[in-house]
């Protein structure tokens, strides 16, 4: 028996399609290498849960770690500060990449990084130093002192990770939503800073996050809409293909085409679904080397995956909250892939314009996305069915 390649939930051992992706990303990283100056504004990667994004941000960081770059990582999260965070992604970063100075040297840049983290995250720090010095030519009166504090740092450690042979610093920032409105707009700052003195900044920032996120940043500081904005969707058949083969290919497994052209119908080119029923086709088999996988074993696997999609189902139904189980079951029962917010609202009996409260709170949490002209969808295949199921939608 072969180890089972498919990767459902973790980060995939090959990344399948998405070369535009990286090509986006590589370019940026190439002003870097060549002039050694900052490579662009804030990148930001945006779409639904399970489409990809970190797998993505993860295949471009092992990329940049080739070409020479110190990367840092942060995982931004609703539980914790996001700016203390990035400080020590960065420590980590100089550790990791060798960049860090030997001895005092390095003593004195601990203890700097370690006054940093404390400096972006003091509560009402922002709100203090936007006080004490007089607000700016911008919209709003933002605090100056974590910005320029971040400013120095993210200049110092570029900086010092090129003058150490590296080609520079790539900064990712996954899960950008999560992070407040504060944060967000000290990052936004503190990048348009670096952007004013571009030349002297071996830097990229790349980011990934809900399609909330360019809104959310937009209402940070109106400049967070100079960010460069890509939209993920699913992948093609042919991505979709070479998936599925790839993995198997390098345990020495192929498949037949039938039972391709079934997992490619039953995922819809979601990356998460393919990886799940890759795998579940994988166990129902399981292939030995040299084996094939057939459209028997796809069929054999497919009840797991799809208990394992109704377990995803029941978590996203549990929690919502009873406006917004109505909304989704109002959604459900128009059975159709797109609704319009009319629709929706009638079916809730309610006005139209009263539904915004609970279809943001469902677009904020990805469980249902904007596809224009004032329609929504759900992001999880088969979820309208699911919701069809219940007894109490
Ligand atoms: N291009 C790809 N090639 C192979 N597998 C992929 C690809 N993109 C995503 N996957 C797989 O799909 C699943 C979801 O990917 P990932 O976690 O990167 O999505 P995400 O957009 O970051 O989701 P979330 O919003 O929940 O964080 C993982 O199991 C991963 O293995
Ligand atoms: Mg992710």
């Amino acid at each position: 028996m072969v180890d089972n390649p498919y990767t459902p939930g973790q980060i995939p051992r090959i990344l399948a399609g998405r070369r535009a992706e990286l090509r986006r990303i590589e370019d940026r990283l190439a002003r870097v290498v060549a002039y050694g100056e900052l490579g662009g504004p804030l990148l930001v990667f945006h779409a639904p849960r399970g489409l990809g994004k970190t797998s993505l941000l993860r295949a471009a960081e092992r990329n940049a770690e080739t070409m020479g770059f110190a990367s840092a990582w942060v995982a931004c999260s609703r539980e914790r500060q996001v700016l203390p965070e990035l400080v020590r992604s960065l420590q980590t970063a100089l550790e990791r990449s060798d960049a860090m100075p030997r001895g005092g040297a390095g003593g004195r840049w601990r203890k700097r990084l370690q006054s940093v983290t404390v400096e972006v995250g003091l509560p009402g720090a922002k709100v203090q130093a936007s006080v004490a010095s007089p607000p700016a030519a911008t919209e709003e009166p933002i605090a100056t002192a974590p910005i320029a504090a971040l400013e120095g740092l993210l200049h110092d450690t570029a900086t010092l990770v090129r003058r150490r042979g590296g080609a520079g610093l790539l900064l990712f920032l996954d899960e950008l939503h999560t992070a407040s409105a504060d944060d967000m707009s000290v990052l936004l700052n503190t990048l348009q800073n670096l952007d004013g003195h571009r030349e002297d900044n071996p830097l990229a920032v790349v980011a990934a996050g809900l399609p909330v996120t360019p809104e959310a940043l937009t209402r940070a500081a109106t400049f967070g809409e100079r960010s460069a904005f890509v939209s993920l969707d699913v992948l093609s058949d042919e991505d979709a293909r070479a998936l599925l083969v790839g993995a198997a290919a390098a345990e020495d497994v192929t498949w037949s085409d039938r039972a391709l052209q079934a997992v490619i119908a039953e995922s819809r080119g979601y990356p998460y679904l393919l990886q799940l029923i890759g795998s579940t086709t994988w166990e129902a088999a399981p292939p030995l080397a040299g084996g094939q996988l057939d459209l028997a074993d796809v069929r054999k696997g497919l009840p797991a995956a799809r208990d394992q999609l109704a377990a995803m189902h029941r978590a996203r139904w549990g929690a919502a909250s009873p406006l917004q189980k109505s909304f989704l079951a109002a959604m459900a029962a128009a059975g159709v892939d797109n609704v319009t917010r009319a629709e929706i609202a009638e079916r809730m009996g309610r006005d139209s314009r009263s539904i915004s409260v609970p279809r943001d709170r469902l677009i904020e949490k990805g469980v249902i996305e904007p596809v224009g002209h004032g329609l929504v969808r759900f992001t999880l295949p088969e979820f309208g069915a699911f919701v069809r199921s219940l007894d109490d939608a």
